[in-house]
């Protein structure tokens, strides 16, 4: 569980960042490594895993799911599972603390197995939208009782009978894709999910990999994947790569930290994660990618990066599901380039861990960065940072870790009200920066 207590951190101005580095396993392909595993026929034999607060959780809802789920002193962790029909009914409610992942995804694998589960978390996530999830699932013959607006805490009552779903997502969101995926595997027939704008596919590949019977085709409106029920996965052997949405912040604190030349070794590169990388490299970002190499069927690279004078571009609206987690570090990359940076079609970005356009405008004013907003939009004037700000990074890693990697070329140092929600995603983030070369440290609050 979260340690309550807030953690107030500072960043100072560092040049020089030097070293090779590896960042923690990948998020989105650890949750659903442990999920997979909870459901295939035999022992799934999961390396590199990301060991923090979110996928934690997951792997302790899995066990409370039935499933056996273990970390050996080598760091393998070791998932027994039941069956795609054979999750039960947990003793106590699921705890998913900040994850929407987690919740999201375990709901879809839950929601077609006639077992009852409570699912809660933390105060943010009990803010975010769930209705995108449940309803689809009601859909396969769920039903759900939920707190005000359909949000958590909620107890879902899996289907008995489950009918297939053809469902067009009416959000670009990873997530609802998945959940739906994932009530199909013990669903007869054939569901299908149309996904009109591309987001990540690490459900698709991964199901694959498992045996699941899955195909994709590509249409005029859209994606379309179509998922044959009551089949059963096979355990696999798993290597989860480097986290680009983790990489990405020593990646910016490298450009914009004069004098910096680091290499980020073996970082996942599934083209439906690399916006940013394509975003720092128009904005005339030093980014090679080195020893690109195919592992555990993801593309895989080094991300060698050295400080370079970056320029204000325009990101496009389509290229938002590609970078969706990282536009806050975005944004602080941006404060420094030359010139204007506009970002559009950032409608999800209000309903992450935080209101993530409001919580980085907020911190960019706050360390006197001149910016522009509406409801999808938002422009960020760059030159040089004043800093000397506090940013409230309302339970939120990732704005969190944003600020901390603008402190290092800002004039006055950066603060944030809590980094202790680092630890939902890169628990050794602090430690990893300053191995570079950065001054990140504890503040008073
Ligand atoms: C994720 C999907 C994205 C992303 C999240 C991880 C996933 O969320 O923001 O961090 O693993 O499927 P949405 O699908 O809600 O956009």
């Amino acid at each position: 569980m979260h340690d309550t207590a807030p953690r107030p951190l500072l960043s100072r101005k560092a040049l020089n960042l030097k070293g090779r580095i590896r960042v923690p396993g990948d998020k989105s392909m650890s949750h659903r490594a442990l999920m997979f595993g909870a459901v295939a026929i035999g022992e799934t034999r999961i390396t590199g895993l990301l060991e923090a607060e979110d996928v934690v959780n997951t792997a302790k809802a899995m066990a409370a799911l039935g499933a056996g789920v273990s970390r050996g002193d080598d760091g393998v962790w070791r998932v027994q599972g039941v069956g795609i029909a054979g999750l039960k009914s947990p003793d106590a409610p699921l705890d998913f603390g900040n994850s929407g992942t987690g919740v999201r995804l375990a709901m879809g694998l839950m929601a077609t197995t006639p077992l009852t589960a409570t699912c809660q978390g933390d105060a943010s996530l009990h803010k975010r939208p769930m209705g995108r999830v449940t309803k689809p699932l009601e859909l396969f013959g769920a039903r759900f009782e939920t707190a005000e607006g359909g949000r958590l805490p909620l107890t879902l009552h899996g289907a008995k009978d489950p009918v297939p779903v053809t469902y067009t997502l009416p959000v670009a969101s990873a997530q609802v894709k998945s959940a739906v995926l994932l009530a199909a595997l013990n669903t007869p027939g054939i569901t299908t999910v149309i996904e009109p704008t591309p987001t990540r596919d690490h459900t698709e590949r991964m199901l694959k990999g498992f045996g699941a019977k899955i195909s994709v085709a590509v249409k005029d409106d859209g994606r379309h994947i179509q998922l044959e029920g009551q089949h059963e996965l096979k355990a696999q052997a798993l290597d989860v790569p480097g986290d680009p949405s983790s990489a990405a912040f020593p990646m910016v604190a490298a450009l914009i930290s004069e004098g910096s030349d680091i290499v980020i070794e073996n970082i996942m590169l599934n083209p439906t994660r690399t916006g940013l990388i394509t975003t720092l490299i128009e904005m005339g970002g030093n980014i090679a990618i080195e020893n690109r190499r195919l592992a555990g069927g993801e593309e895989v690279g080094d991300l060698h990066v050295k400080a370079s004078r970056l320029k204000g571009v325009t990101v496009p609206a389509e290229r938002a599901p590609s970078m969706i987690d990282e536009y806050p570090v975005l944004a602080v990359a941006a404060s420094f380039a030359e010139g204007t940076t506009r970002m559009q079609g950032l409608e999800e970005l209000r309903v992450k861990e935080s209101d993530r356009l409001a919580a980085v405008e907020a911190g960019l004013q706050a360390n006197g960065v001149t910016t522009r907003s509406g409801r999808d939009w938002l422009e960020v004037e760059g030159g040089t940072v004043p800093g000397g700000g506090t940013v409230i990074t309302h339970m939120d890693h990732r704005i969190a870790m944003s600020f901390l990697v603008m402190g290092l070329a800002s004039a006055k140092e950066t603060k944030v009200d809590d980094g202790s929600f680092i630890a939902t995603s890169f628990p050794d983030f602090a430690g990893l920066m300053n191995g570079l070369g950065a001054k990140l440290a504890p503040a008073s609050a």
